[in-house]
């Protein structure tokens, strides 16, 4: 395919940063990405140009009102939400769930079930455990295949019953890489008037999404995994929203999104953000159109986001294929996760393995020695790692590239490790 690697990373000024004469090669992308200098400097200009609290009706402050403003309907545009009221802001993921969830706790009593994934984040499970035990509700878990590594939906059938109430689940995995199909969750659950939880932290940085078209109730990402700086995202179906008891203080306003948006925000985080919105904007308009869909969307910026994740995904297939090819080749190795060659729209080009005898932190010390940044461990994917019976063995080896990542990088880290590897005999 004809893809301009290069004019991308030219907009990544930490791409070409080099330790003692050694290229840092990112492979620590699920962890978070790098940004481009957009957002740096959306950031830089917040700070010194709008740095001021909201609805002071004076210069500054009425910068940071439209930051605000343009923050929540660039976001709207990113996930296709029908209202920018709709977008919360937060400190990241986490606290968002943590937050959101003691709220839509309160439409539930005593006694009903809700349903988790062993798939998941700890970050989309911990708070309904928490919230389980603040109300007495009882957990049910969807679980997943250990040998394809994906779910069977059938399960759902088993698992719902009248008195299920939300179904948390994430759209790809941070440690396995499957994507999985929320869609059909979602429909799934709608039928039986259950709500529908999607962490989507992983799925962000790779794959356009609709939450319109998912038609799930809320969705959740951090935009420092897409290229942004350290925030995270709630996207809540308005309708409900507007049902549920905000956790805020009394003078803070009781309306959408503010209501959820307790206290001072990071407006500089907010104008990153933007910025990053806007990096997808420029790639879809400048190098996707083969893959702008015309009529598909209201908004312009809507079709140019989404046409660049499509026209990435593309080019990330090809790196995650060659990564797995290449991991394949090695001796004592074991994938973790898809490896199908006809399956890479699947999975993501998050790839983790562990190897035969060998604990994944040494491997990921000796990479981290050679400029290559990996993560070992189970990246709070613990559920995962105990599914697949690894978290006594200190978990595994992640590699996660993007689509500012080359083949050339793929190579090295391939060569390297196959070089740790003979030493580890
Ligand atoms: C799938 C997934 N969900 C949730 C989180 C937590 O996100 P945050 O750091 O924004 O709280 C992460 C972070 O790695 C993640 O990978």
């Amino acid at each position: 395919m004809n893809y301009h690697l290069e004019t991308i990373r030219s907009k990544f000024p930490a791409l070409s940063i080099e330790d003692s004469g050694r290229k840092r090669i990112y492979f620590d992308n699920p962890a978070g990405t790098q940004v481009p200098t957009e957002v740096a400097d959306a950031m830089k200009k917040c700070m010194i140009e709008s740095n001021a609290n909201i609805q002071g009706g004076f210069e500054t402050s009425n910068r940071v009102d439209k930051i605000l403003d343009e923050f929540h309907q660039s976001m709207a545009d990113f996930l296709n939400a029908r209202y920018k009221e709709e977008i919360i802001f937060g400190q990241n993921m986490t606290t968002l769930t943590l937050h959101i969830s003691r709220s839509i706790g309160r439409l539930f009593k005593e006694g009903d079930e809700i349903i988790l994934s062993k798939m998941d984040h700890d970050a989309n499970i911990s708070p309904w455990l928490l919230l389980a035990e603040d109300i007495g509700l009882k957990v049910k878990w969807l679980t997943f295949d250990k040998e394809t590594f994906e779910f069977d939906l059938n399960q759902l059938d088993e698992l719902f019953s009248e008195k299920t109430r939300i179904i948390c689940v994430g759209g790809a995995s941070n440690l396995i890489g499957t994507i999985n199909d929320i869609k059909t969750i979602c429909k799934k659950a709608k039928n039986e008037k259950i709500l529908t939880y999607i962490d989507a932290v992983q799925l962000a940085p790779h794959v356009a999404i609709d939450v319109q078209e998912i038609d799930c109730d809320f969705l959740v990402c951090s935009s420092y995994k897409f290229f942004g700086p350290h925030q995270g995202i709630l996207w809540g179906r308005k309708e409900i929203m507007q049902t549920l008891q905000p956790y805020k203080v009394r003078p803070a306003t009781s309306e959408l999104p503010g209501s959820f948006e307790t206290g001072t925000q990071s407006h500089e985080g907010m104008a990153g953000t933007t910025a990053a919105v806007d990096y997808f904007a420029w790639i879809g308009k400048e190098f996707a159109g083969q893959f702008q869909k015309e009529h598909a969307f209201d908004r312009q910026r809507t079709k140019y986001v989404h046409a660049a994740l499509d026209y990435l995904f593309e080019y990330e297939k090809l790196l995650t294929l060659y990564l797995i090819e290449g991991l394949i080749n090695l001796k004592k190795i074991k994938i973790q996760g898809i490896t199908q060659s006809d399956a890479m729209d699947r999975r993501l080009p998050t790839v983790s393995f562990s190897v035969d005898g060998v604990h994944p932190e040494e491997i990921a010390t000796e990479l981290g020695k050679n400029n290559i940044f990996v993560w070992s461990g189970h990246s709070y994917a613990i559920e995962v790692v105990k599914s697949l019976g690894l978290y006594e063995n200190g978990g595994v080896i992640r590699t996660g590239p993007v689509h500012y990542n080359s083949i050339e990088e793929i190579k090295e880290f391939l060569k390297i490790l196959e070089s740790i590897l003979t030493t580890k005999q």
